[in-house]
């Protein structure tokens, strides 16, 4: 399949590699700032462009992978016909394509990507498309990158996101306020990594509320003061700890 990619970040980078590591051809890397495009065009072999300029309109599958924000822009500025054109956020409904091409659908990797890492395993991807006809050209193409494919309506995959939000998004925030702690008190962080790996594997065995662990569980009113008092010199951790002391407790 030849593809065009619209956007160089993070989702266009990690996608447009896995593309072509699958035998995909990318024909053009489109973005807003025309050294960004360059430079993923350089590293896939292709040309670039930036909006103004022409977009290769000989491709069989645009991948639009912006800023949840500039999908409506786009939206309004561009013209594909009968293209299948596919975006890539979690919470906005496939429509917004719909001006775009009459036929249209989502490529939604229900993954943290970053593109300076290398992933190795299968991105999970939910998809939609706007037809049974077009569904099932998602479906095969979402197909070759990769066997975790599933179908997911646009409210699915709203719901599937804010659940991705919190065990993605928040947990990392929370690994970044620990590491902020343990810098600050003069610990070491790293030796937390074998509890982190523990805590992630243990969810693909046992359903998470029931295996839960720590004071609050055990309502260890003793230990928890102890921690607050040490958190006085840490405001924002320490409301993140009582809210979340409070919710565990309430089981
Ligand atoms: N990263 C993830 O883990 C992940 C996972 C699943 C889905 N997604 C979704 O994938 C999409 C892209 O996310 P990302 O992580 O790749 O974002 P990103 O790394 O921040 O890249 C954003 C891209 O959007 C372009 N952009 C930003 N504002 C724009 C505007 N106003 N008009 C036109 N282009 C604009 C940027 O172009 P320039 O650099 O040229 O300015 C850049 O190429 C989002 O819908 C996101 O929700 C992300």
């Amino acid at each position: 399949m030849q593809v065009v990619i619209i956007g160089s970040g993070n989702v266009a980078s990690v996608l447009g590699r896995l593309c072509k590591q699958r035998g995909h051809e990318i024909v053009q890397v489109i973005s807003r700032n025309a050294a960004h495009a360059k430079l993923l065009a350089d590293e896939l072999g292709c040309s670039y462009a930036d909006y103004h300029e022409k977009l290769n309109d000989s491709a069989g599958l645009y991948i639009l992978a912006v800023a949840d924000t500039a999908l409506q822009d786009l939206n309004e500025s561009m013209n594909l016909g009968n293209k299948l054109i596919l975006h890539t956020a979690g919470s906005v409904s496939k429509d917004v394509l719909k001006d775009i091409s009459h036929n249209y659908g989502v490529l939604y990797p229900l993954q943290s990507l970053r593109k300076e890492m290398n992933y190795q395993t299968d991105i999970p991807f939910l998809i939609d498309g706007n037809s049974a006809d077009t569904l099932t050209l998602v479906e095969d193409f979402a197909q070759t990158l990769s066997t975790n494919v599933t179908k997911a309506t646009d409210d699915e995959r709203l719901k599937l996101h804010v659940a991705a939000v919190v065990v993605s998004n928040f947990t990392n925030h929370l690994y970044a306020l620990a590491e902020d702690f343990c810098k600050k008190e003069q610990v070491d962080f790293g030796l937390l990594s074998p509890l982190i790996k523990e805590t992630a594997e243990r969810i693909q065995h046992f359903s998470p509320a029931t295996v839960q662990t720590g004071p609050a569980v055990r309502n260890d009113i003793f230990t928890i003061d102890k921690h607050l008092r040490i958190l006085s010199n840490h405001p924002q951790l320490k409301n993140i700890y009582i809210k979340l002391t409070e919710s565990i407790s309430k089981g």
